[in-house]
């Protein structure tokens, strides 16, 4: 075997404490993400719901996660996939109630998992009390202030304030009526028209979110992620306003003096909601979903902040030994410099799903609204090859360390169900885009079952039609094959939890196998992916696990073997 060559030091020995129950729990979590509407279905309207979460707390108990995060599960018009919240401290009607809530968290910390919940803090839902409110108060008004509302240019006010575009396109003004019927004023929402933009310079809007982390802290809530965290304070002082379009990284500056997002003062409020986490025992720990450069994620991630920040930087990432080094590297020193963890991440509620995304051309990964349009999408994916690629990739980075994030359905393997008709569609991006890209397709209900109206999802339809293969893609038929990938992901786990050691990673380098990456943890745990074309001697060990069979001591292409 070749000399070990580059340690890599993350963290250290001496204060590395992964015990159950100690503060540390989150650092090398796996965290497996529901998208509640879409889980489990326990009365048959075909919303997934908090009893059906409960129903399946076993199989998630099977799976061997740390954590479950739950995407918003508050009263929502689901003008964004319930990311448009009408009350911050209640629970959908059509999911349940907070009694149903509160025995979700006791089922689930009962199996040793913890919960992390969604908030939602640079928009409401339009039916939020306070926008409801604003529209019927006057300009100027108090209730106004709680919101971005601004004149319109042009005579009669009609031209919007700024030509700024929402992210799901086309503008993010939209007018109102004035409550005497007249056109009035315009409020800003850098998403959905329903999803009005909070004015964050507004104390109260301030208060009321301490008060919103208080409350599901209050009931056992152990973490949260926060959405759109980089974009809460904007620069609209004078009178100015944002004109640039888009919601393109590429534009946004790196220095925190961007207009709307990732400005440096946006950690003022992280900050003061540490204090608040830090008043539990254990700590409220937190992961911010911040859309930044590389090289600002880390303030999210303080110990003085959130204490984590998502990592997407494997979502682009082609299949290719050199990117996934150089991206591994990047994120485990860039986690390390400010005392966080890292997060890897391959699928979620709002991307292509990874096991689809590894079977497509470069050139469809690089563009893949593009991709998405094209009238032979379909035949350019490699089921198979997508498939081995993503258990690959899935296995790869369960072995380092740092927090895996799972979403629901990829433990099946589960491609992108692509087909869904127009009328059918819910996703906002999906309309305002014309079509451009859906997220429907990763929110398909799960298929728990072969048969029945919604594979076992439910006992009436679901709410996203499924496709006709998940009569071969379920829980039920994967539970009894030793070889599924829901074993596959099992079984990872399960080993997972005895090997995990020291934040810390060692590369063996192969110069005749240019296309491997090899990797030890301080206890001897080595991880082996093959991203070449040929299969690759694996050096001496217990072969602990791997995604494709192991033939003649031969790693086959596109597999992930861990040796120890
Ligand atoms: C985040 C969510 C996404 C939502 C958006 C607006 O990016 O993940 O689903 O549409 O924020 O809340
Ligand atoms: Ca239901």
């Amino acid at each position: 075997m070749d000399a070990a060559s580059d340690a890599l030091k993350i963290g250290d020995m001496s204060d590395f404490k992964f015990l159950k129950g100690s503060e540390d729990w989150w650092r090398q979590a796996v965290v497996y993400q529901i998208y509640p509407r879409s889980f489990a279905d326990s009365n048959g309207d075909g919303i997934g719901d908090i009893r059906g979460i409960i129903s399946r707390a076993d199989y998630l108990k099977s799976l061997g996660i740390d954590a479950v995060w739950l995407s918003p599960h508050y009263p929502s018009a689901l003008a964004d996939g319930g990311y448009d919240v009408d009350d911050y401290r209640n629970v959908d009607p059509r999911l349940g109630t907070l009694e149903d809530f509160d025995e979700m968290i006791e089922q689930l910390h009962r199996r040793d998992i913890r919960v992390i919940v969604d908030i939602v803090p640079n928009h409401s839902g339009s039916n939020h009390v306070w926008f409801q409110e604003a529209l019927r108060s006057p300009k100027g008004s108090p209730a106004r202030d709680r919101y971005i509302f601004r004149d319109g240019k042009g005579e009669n006010c009609e031209i919007r304030p700024s030509e700024l575009v929402s992210h799901f396109g086309p503008t993010a003004w939209t007018r109102i009526t004035e409550p005497d019927g007249t056109p009035g004023q315009w409020y800003m929402h850098l998403f959905a028209p329903e999803q009005p933009d909070f004015n964050w310079d507004n104390p109260e809007v301030r208060e009321d979110f301490l008060k919103t982390i208080r409350f599901w802290s209050d009931r056992g809530v152990d973490g949260y992620r926060i959405d759109v965290a980089h974009a809460l304070t904007k620069n609209l002082a004078n009178g100015h306003l944002p004109e640039r379009t888009g919601y393109d990284l590429s534009l946004v500056k790196h220095d925190g003096s961007d207009d709307l997002f990732d400005r440096d003062e946006v950690h003022e409020i992280y900050a003061s909601w540490r204090k608040v986490y830090n008043e539990y025992d254990p700590p409220r720990v937190a992961v911010a979903e911040a859309w930044v450069h590389a090289n600002r994620r880390a303030r999210y991630a303080s110990t003085e902040g959130l204490g984590q920040s998502f990592a997407f930087d494997l979502l682009g990432t082609p299949w290719n030994k050199k990117r996934f080094h150089s991206t591994i590297d990047y994120q485990l020193k860039a986690a390390a410099e400010n005392g966080s963890s890292t997060t890897w991440v391959f699928s979620n509620h709002d991307v292509i799903r990874h096991a689809t995304r590894f079977g497509l051309p470069e050139s469809a990964l690089s563009n893949l609204p593009a991709w998405y349009r094209s009238a032979d999408r379909e035949k350019q994916i490699n089921v198979e090859l997508g498939f081995d690629r993503a258990r690959a990739a899935t296995m790869l980075v369960l072995a380092l360390p740092g927090s895996t994030y799972l979403y629901q359905g990829e433990e099946l393997g589960m491609q992108e169900p692509l087909n869904i008709p127009s009328e059918q569609m819910q996703d906002p991006q999906w309309f305002r885009s014309e079509g451009s890209i859906s997220r429907d397709g990763c929110r398909v209900p799960m298929p728990w079952t072969s048969t029945g109206s919604s594979f076992g999802f439910g006992p009436g339809g679901a709410h996203l039609p499924q496709p006709a293969w998940f009569k071969d893609v379920n829980v039920e038929v994967q539970d009894k094959d030793g070889k599924s990938t829901l074993n596959l992901y099992r079984n990872a786990l399960r080993i997972r939890r005895d090997l995990l050691c020291a934040e810390e990673i060692k590369w063996v380098k192969h110069p005749l196998a240019a296309d491997v990456l090899h990797f030890k943890r301080p206890n001897g745990w080595q991880c082996v992916t093959n991203f070449g074309t040929k299969p690759f001697k694996l050096p001496k060990g217990q072969i602990l696990l791997a995604t494709k069979d192991v033939v003649d001591g031969k790693l086959p292409a596109n597999a992930t073997a861990w040796i120890k």
